[in-house]
């Protein structure tokens, strides 16, 4: 593929096409961290409102790390997987014991905080620092397995690592929070799971599953 004329076109949508969503108002590391945590296990819509009231109530590092575990589980009520918001708290006050309450910019700290597995890790170094980090989800293994013509069984773990070297090969350098944010972009509105809206997807022309007609025969997906 020809790489710069994918990320632009990739890039050049999602800015102009992105949903505006109350965690890319701006790049503050602890909101994106929250909001990645939130969004793991439950949609887009069902975060929005928990998102806002909780960075009401919870706005910086300090108040979380200082809040009552009851009034963090209390704010949390109804997202469910409450092991996301004790570990989320857990590792807010290291990093505000370790770290003087700036969340650590490298790849190594980053992923060692309680919660934080590779895809938030990589989420965060993008979206926050702007760092060439891939953040592979289901998602994007999705949008990517079909870019990029992958077949590997979505469903092995040792899955993921490959899709991370196919988005170090590919991310742009320029932009690596729009490029990252684009890809689960094009995930949640055009590069669906069982009807990927094609004729209106912006990288049409770069995608091998579109040009071979197999778009719907990918990811490759055993049960787990
Ligand atoms: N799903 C996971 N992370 C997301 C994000 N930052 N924006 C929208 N959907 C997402």
């Amino acid at each position: 593929m020809d790489k710069k004329s994918f990320q632009d076109d990739l890039i050049e949508w999602f800015v102009k096409e992105q949903r505006e969503l109350p965690w890319r108002k701006d790049q503050d590391p602890y909101k994106i961290w929250v909001s990645e945590i939130m969004l793991q296990q439950t949609k887009v819509n069902t975060v929005i409102p928990y998102f806002t009231r909780f960075m009401e109530e919870f706005p910086t590092i300090e108040t979380l790390a200082s809040a009552d575990e009851d009034k963090v589980l209390k704010a949390w009520e109804g997202l469910g997987y409450y092991s996301r918001v004790r570990n989320l708290q857990s590792a807010v006050r290291e990093v505000h014991q370790r770290y003087g309450g700036k969340v650590p910019d490298s790849p190594e700290e980053i992923a060692s905080l309680k919660g934080v597995g590779p895809y938030t890790a990589g989420a965060i170094l993008s979206i926050a620092y702007g760092k060439p980090e891939p953040a592979v989800d289901g998602n994007v293994m999705r949008v990517l397995s079909r870019i990029l013509l992958i077949s590997e069984d979505i469903a092995r773990p040792a899955s993921r690592k490959i899709f991370e070297s196919a988005v170090k090969e590919i991310i742009s350098h320029d932009h690596p929070s729009f490029f990252n944010q684009a890809l689960m972009e094009l995930g949640a509105l055009i590069c669906t799971p069982t009807s990927p809206s094609c004729l209106l997807c912006p990288v049409r022309d770069h995608c091998q599953a579109f040009h071979e007609g197999v778009q719907k025969e990918l990811p490759i997906k055993t049960k787990k």
